[in-house]
């Protein structure tokens, strides 16, 4: 008999579209684009090269679950420089936990943080909606129930932290937060976030903030969940972990390389959990990633490319389509009326592919999907794909 749970995990976006633009043709003689998928695709830093091959024995042993001493000393001396927080205040026993890839984790922290019952009631995992359906194919394979929090142009894109009632927050397990958002953009700021933090410790609950997008940013640099914590009090980080990655940042994401930074009573029980079922980082890779920790050069081009892209979507797209320029993250999120007809027409009159946006968020109460009416274009090409693939968008949609 296969996990009953598994019924309620709907299909994954990607196969959604595939089912939507089966049997339809892009037009003849164009190359087809995907602008589907979170995939950067700058060239990976150079780094990653040298370092994998400087030491090849490494390949010979297993590499520890928790990663090495060094991989988590360049981790925490990276989240020091980047949030500001006290040297010394992370102890790279118990805060910080490599992991393969932020994906992963942010799956297995339900299963490391939800109960069966919560004051004898089913559990609940908060989560946005629109959101990475991770979220809710963790928070179902760990018997919670999935509570969708809107997060809509109204609410800044953004969950309202004050619409949540007192009876779901005391039966909350769980809390996903993404800052920058996929697929909006949108930043949380220190006073959003440490107002997030209170609720969860109020309520006895774990915030989990994924910040895999924190480097791709267009003004400031977001802040962070630990940052808050600081400005909160002791600076311990009670309740609350963060999710980071090299995909993103370091347009790696075959590198399989993150991490999970906070709370120092859930990071032991979090590498205990992955013992049993994480898959460990081979040694090369940790060391191509702590590499990547300490070199912040590579980030700020990558920042760059990603800076020159937006700008040409100001010029390209403009207004249209609700356009905003995103304070962070890749993607543009875009009002086009109905997201399945924009992104078959986008298909077969353009060769691009596009996700409609109802497939990554849930009905609300009313029975409406708030991604229905848009689409996420991924701008991870490069300038000169991008600005024909905009382009092309533009001349097809704004008809
Ligand atoms: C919001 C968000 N979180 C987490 C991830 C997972 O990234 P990775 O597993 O490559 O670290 C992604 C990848 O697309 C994402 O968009």
């Amino acid at each position: 008999m296969p996990n009953p749970n598994l019924d309620r995990l709907t299909d994954y976006p990607f196969d959604r579209l595939r089912t939507l633009l089966d049997g339809l043709q892009p037009p003849q003689g164009r190359a087809p684009l995907m602008l589907s998928i979170g995939e950067p695709k700058h060239a990976p830093p150079a780094l990653i090269a040298q370092a994998v091959s400087a030491d090849p024995s490494l390949w010979g042993r297993y590499p520890p679950i928790q990663g090495t001493d060094d991989l988590r000393q360049a981790i925490a001396d990276w989240l020091v420089m980047r949030y500001g927080l006290p040297k010394g205040r992370l102890d790279i026993g118990r805060n910080i936990l490599p992991v393969a890839g932020s994906r992963e984790a942010l799956f297995l922290v339900a299963q490391t943080v939800v109960p069966r019952r919560k004051h004898g009631r089913a559990p609940a995992v908060l989560m946005p909606n629109p959101f990475y359906q991770v979220y809710s194919g963790a928070a179902v394979m760990a018997g919670g129930d999935p509570v969708f929090l809107p997060a809509t142009r109204d609410s800044g894109y953004l969950p309202d932290l004050d619409a949540i009632d007192r009876t779901t927050l005391d039966r909350t397990a769980l809390m996903y937060l993404c800052s920058p958002a996929n697929p909006q953009g949108a930043v949380a700021d220190l006073d959003y976030l440490t107002r997030a933090i209170g609720l969860a410790r109020r309520h006895g609950f774990v915030l989990a903030v994924d910040e895999c997008y924190s480097e791709i940013h267009d003004g400031q640099p977001p802040a962070g969940a630990l940052q808050a914590c600081q400005v909160l009090d002791d600076g311990s980080f009670a309740n609350v972990l963060v999710f980071h990655s090299l995909s993103k940042r370091s347009s790696a994401p075959g590198l399989r390389s993150g991490f999970v930074a906070g709370d120092g009573a859930l990071v032991p029980l979090f590498r205990r959990l992955r013992t049993y079922g994480g898959a460990s980082l081979p040694l090369p890779l940790q060391a191509a990633s702590a590499a990547l920790w300490r070199d912040e050069t590579h980030v700020a081009e990558n920042r760059a490319l990603y800076q020159a892209k937006f700008d040409l979507a100001d010029r390209i797209v403009g207004g249209r389509f609700g356009h905003a320029r995103p304070a962070g993250g890749f993607f543009l999120w875009l009002d086009v009326g109905d997201g399945e007809t924009a992104a078959r027409d986008l298909w077969t009159r353009g060769g691009l592919r596009v996700l409609p946006g109802a497939y990554l968020a849930r009905d609300d109460q009313s029975g409406a999907n708030p991604g229905q009416p848009y689409i996420r274009v991924a701008m991870v090409h490069d300038l000169a794909t991008m600005e024909d693939a905009l382009t092309r968008l533009v001349a097809i949609l704004d008809r």
